[in-house]
């Protein structure tokens, strides 16, 4: 065994970085015995150095991260600071340095990944990030690595913690938006600023990333389609149950039928109860993978916080070191099937739509006339009479039924159809003067 030590760079001492400096001082012994040489903290960058840390040595504390980056005698820069700058610098400085990188930022990654890839392998070295997705769950090896041999054709996440425990509230407890959100907030599991949260750009960012290995394609953030949760009501979640479905905001990367383009998007869906997904509750994430060979893999686990994070962390560490040891790099950026993403109208999808109408003869027919122009195919139609009192289910009357009128409202799910006649179809309905509304469009998805 060797014994000098490999010297690792911290940028950032937060919840994770924190946790990640305690677990290689607890478990020095068992990483020095899984790489084959010990793991030295050489340097912590922070931006504020007078808050005590616990179990870090003051004399490694600093404040100049460029400096620690270009020492020239560190052999891993594990960062863990966030955002774009100026983390990309940093790690571009590094590999410039002679340091391989570890990085948590899915943000810079889904950004810049391509660029960052190229820097990393112009000077030989390793850039890994399984804590940028989904933190503790196992996702970026397994497709770029245990997958290598297959055909990924679906990977299809709840890839976000705050915004599924904030749908579970909503869907346990029929509390609305704001109710659950403020729940979130005051247990930790929501930012003071949940945009990047709620408005999806989180999972968004990790969409990209998956997208990217899984199809071994360049998938920008800015190839995504994104749609927050802020919209989600209670009412869509009482339609959600009447349809034997729940909902969540999900990360669906595609590859199309025919193979030659894929789809990455984010945005709220209803899925059946008894799909998978469907049962991961409060702030953890899964991860539904289709492939050719494999068939269907899920993978679950706690999706962020300060230990799960950092033992994704340590894991690259651990292979990054390995490779340093063996003068070797593992994978780097597999791009070569350069598909190209299509645009979200041309995803085949499901849509779940909640129709304020006049309840009167020939409404029906007229909105059956909508979906008919644009190719769209109903699977089912759900009329309740508002006029009725009861607001009990009432049936279908296709055309001079004699009903008083009154309003109604009418929920209709269809079959799979491409995203751009489905939203073609509801422009046209909010067109028509016997529709008051449209009080809620919703995908459908898993199915
Ligand atoms: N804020 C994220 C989440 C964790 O709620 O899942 C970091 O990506």
């Amino acid at each position: 065994m060797r014994t000098r030590p490999l010297k690792v760079a911290l940028l950032g001492c937060g919840v994770v970085g924190s946790e990640v400096a305690r677990i290689m001082t607890t478990h020095a012994d068992d990483l020095t015995a899984r790489i084959g040489a010990p793991v030295e903290l050489a340097g912590v960058a922070v931006r504020r150095p007078s808050k005590v840390r616990e179990g870090i040595d003051p004399a490694l504390v600093t404040t100049d991260a460029t400096a620690l980056v270009k020492r020239g005698d560190i052999d891993v820069v594990v960062e863990v600071i966030g955002g774009i700058e100026p983390a990309r610098t940093l790690i571009t400085t590094a590999f410039e340095h002679g340091a391989s990188v570890v990085s948590a930022n899915k943000a810079l990654l889904a950004q810049d990944g391509a660029a960052l890839h190229a820097a990393a392998e112009e000077h030989g070295k390793d850039l890994y990030y399984e804590a940028a997705v989904a933190g503790a769950i196992p996702l970026i090896r397994p497709l770029r690595e245990s997958l290598a041999g297959d055909k990924v054709n679906r990977v299809l996440g709840i890839v976000n913690g705050t915004t599924n425990f904030i749908l579970d509230k909503m869907d346990t407890t029929g509390a609305g938006y704001q109710e659950a959100l403020d729940e979130a907030t005051a247990l930790g599991y929501a930012e003071a600023d949940p945009t990047a949260d709620v408005e999806g750009f989180d999972a968004a960012a990790k969409a990209a990333i998956l997208a990217g290995i899984a199809f071994h394609t360049r998938v920008r953030l800015d190839d995504v389609y994104r749609e927050g949760m802020t919209e989600v009501t209670a009412a869509d979640f009482a339609s959600a149950k009447q349809m034997g479905c729940t909902i969540k905001l999900l990360a669906i990367c595609e590859r199309a039928a025919d193979g030659g383009s894929v789809t990455a998007r984010v945005h709220p869906a209803m899925i059946p109860l008894t799909h998978p997904l469907a049962s991961v509750r409060g702030a953890y994430n899964a991860v539904f993978v289709e492939s050719d060979a494999a068939g269907q893999l899920m993978f679950y686990g706690p999706g962020a916080g300060g230990s799960p994070t950092a033992s994704a962390v340590l894991g690259d560490l651990v292979a990054v070191c390995r490779n340093r040891l063996g003068n070797t790099t593992g994978p780097g950026e597999s791009a070569y099937a350069a598909l190209p993403v299509s645009p979200m109208g041309d995803v085949v999808t499901r849509y779940h739509i909640s129709l304020d109408v006049a309840d009167k003869p020939g409404v029906l027919a007229q909105v059956a006339t909508v979906f008919a122009e644009h190719d769209v195919s109903i699977d089912t139609v759900r009329q309740k009479g508002r006029n009725q009192g009861s607001g009990d289910e009432v049936a279908v009357d296709q055309g001079g039924g004699g009903r008083r009128e009154g309003e109604a409202s009418l929920v209709v799910v269809t079959h799979r159809a491409s995203d751009a006649a489905l939203r073609g179809t509801v422009e046209a309905l909010r067109k028509l003067d016997t529709v008051r509304g449209v009080a809620s469009t919703m995908r459908v998805e898993g199915e």
